[in-house]
């Protein structure tokens, strides 16, 4: 079968392509920027851009995918905000081009990148285990959180849904939590950095209280979940959570300090902000997908770092 990446050089893109071409897959890869994406023998390499579906419909209808993989995005709250247009152009009309020229092209299955971020409108609860059947309430009374980025996925959500509904297609969303892994550099900043400070002996400051929670989840599991739902014959849902390993910013400091010898440092004055644990649940039902331990991750992500 071939699968079209669209955002192959991104963190998780680049990733993913070498795996799913491990897994016997013909893979055609597309970005923006082609210079991030991995050499791959045998690989088909497209420069294109997501927003403009005359580059989008024609790479579908020349290399006739299977699965086409929508990555490319522009990642993170305050990304999103630097330049609006470019970002409903590449954020909204892109997704819609992926999925008009999908349904055009007959491809079987389409999946994209939601986050966990569009459970920011649920009211914080102690103990509370989010899944995907949890309601997402939308009320002028609501919490949500303000993120245009969340407000978009959202919107994604709803696009998907039309395109299953009106269209037939068979489209899956795959909700991240906060990736971490090697070359990262979009999203929140000590989040991205930790590692490469730990094995440079350098301290990480996180501007958060030791008791907040953060939810983690390394590149490699992401991809293991992606090449699982791409892979698969038939799917249950059109919605997949992730999860994450749900720690303490103390844990996840007390984790780094003694696995990488780091000096990961958190805030006692931050107010304490706890986020949900949210289930893979559903995932792990159907594929047996699970997480890799946190501290495997931590050690396999330095070792890249310092292979490098
Ligand atoms: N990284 C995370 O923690 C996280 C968490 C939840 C969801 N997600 C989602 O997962 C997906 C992939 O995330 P990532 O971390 O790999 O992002 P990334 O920022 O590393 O990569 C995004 C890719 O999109 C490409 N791109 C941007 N504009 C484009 C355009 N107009 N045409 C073609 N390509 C374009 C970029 O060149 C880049 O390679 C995104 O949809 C993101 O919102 C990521």
């Amino acid at each position: 079968m071939a699968t079209l990446i669209i955002g192959s050089s991104g963190l998780v893109g680049r990733n993913l392509a070498p795996h799913l071409l491990h897994e016997g897959e013909s893979i055609v890869c597309m970005d923006l920027n082609m210079e991030l994406t991995p050499d791959l023998p045998g690989a088909t390499m497209v420069q294109g851009d997501v927003s403009n579906f005359t580059d989008v419909s024609e790479t579908i209808q020349r290399f006739e995918p299977d699965r086409v993989i929508n990555l490319a995005y522009l990642v993170g709250r305050n990304a999103c905000l630097q330049d609006l247009n470019r970002t409903l152009r590449v954020n909204i009309l892109g997704m819609d081009n992926v999925f008009r020229a999908s349904v055009a092209a007959d491809v079987s299955r389409v999946i994209w990148a939601s986050t966990l971020g569009v459970y920011s409108s649920i009211d914080y609860e102690p103990g509370l285990v989010v899944t995907e059947e949890y309601p997402r309430p939308y009320s002028p009374y609501s919490s949500f959180d303000g993120s245009y980025y969340n407000a978009l996925k959202h919107f994604n959500e709803y696009q998907a849904l039309l395109y299953a509904s009106r269209e037939s297609l068979d489209v899956c969303a795959i909700r991240p939590s906060f990736i971490f892994g090697p070359g990262r550099t979009t999203g929140v900043p000590w989040a991205c950095s930790f590692i490469e400070d730990a094995i440079n002996g350098k301290t990480t400051h996180v501007p958060m209280h030791p008791d907040s929670t953060f939810g983690l989840i390394y590149v490699d599991d992401v991809v293991d979940l992606f090449t699982k739902i791409t892979l698969a014959k038939t799917l249950s849902s059109n919605v997949y959570n992730t999860g994450g390993h749900l720690l303490s910013i103390s844990e996840i400091a007390a984790e780094v300090n003694s696995v990488l010898n780091g000096n990961l440092i958190s805030d006692p004055a931050k107010n304490p902000l706890f986020q949900f644990d949210i289930s893979n649940g559903r995932a792990h039902k159907e594929f047996g997908f699970t997480l890799s331990p946190f501290s495997e991750s931590l050690i396999k992500h330095a070792n890249i770092l310092r292979s490098q």
